[in-house]
């Protein structure tokens, strides 16, 4: 069995996705999700669909080691981003090496960085005058949004799409591929 731990802080949608996609998988399963906001729409998430939700504080995950030692103790084989805003620290990078993915909605390098992030990524993409965006999956280090790129998949921008236009384009795309590139992760 593989195990996956989804850090996520906003809404959830991904979270859904990915919960959705595993369930009744015999060989990969959602182990939890981890949250840094209790006031996250993924909460109510992840009561629906069952998932143990643990909510953290930056001291939980920077100065403690409660955390790595829960996610070690759960044998988590993959720890999955998604939409999880906090600079992921060291010792979880150095204890789960090339073992923490992120998604990011736009196609890095471009449009990335401390900050970017929801509709602040599509704005810039707009106001760049770009013809296409998508989403990134990528290995995480110690530097937002520059580990080693897994998989871009791209969108036309059209010349009426307003950001929120872009974002609903881009979280279809996110919703589809994310839950198989993990699965593909995690089989290869
Ligand atoms: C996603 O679009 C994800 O790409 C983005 O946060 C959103 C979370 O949505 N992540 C970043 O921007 C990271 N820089 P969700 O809570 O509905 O899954």
């Amino acid at each position: 069995m593989k195990r996956i731990a989804i850090f996520a802080s906003g809404n959830g949608s991904n979270a859904k996705a990915i919960i959705q996609y595993f369930q009744g998988n015999k060989n990969i399963r959602i182990e939890t999700i981890v949250c840094n906001n209790p006031k996250a729409k993924v909460i109510e998430v992840a009561r629906e669909l069952n998932i143990p939700c643990r909510l953290i504080t930056r001291q939980d995950l920077y100065i403690e080691d409660d955390i790595l030692n829960f996610l070690k103790a759960s044998h988590i084989d993959l720890i999955v981003l998604a939409g999880f805003l906090w600079l992921i620290p060291e010792k979880l990078l150095s204890a789960f090496p090339d073992k923490i993915i992120n998604i990011h909605p736009a196609l890095l390098p471009k449009f990335g960085g401390k900050n970017m992030y929801g509709n602040r990524v599509h704005e810039s993409v707009l106001n760049a005058g770009e013809k296409e965006t998508g989403i990134t999956i990528h290995l995480l280090n110690e530097k937002y949004d520059e580990g080693k790129i897994k998989f871009q998949k791209t969108c036309a921008i059209d010349s009426s799409d307003s950001a929120e236009d872009i974002s609903r384009k881009v979280q279809k795309l996110e919703h589809e591929w994310y839950p198989k590139i993990i699965e593909g992760i995690l089989t290869s």
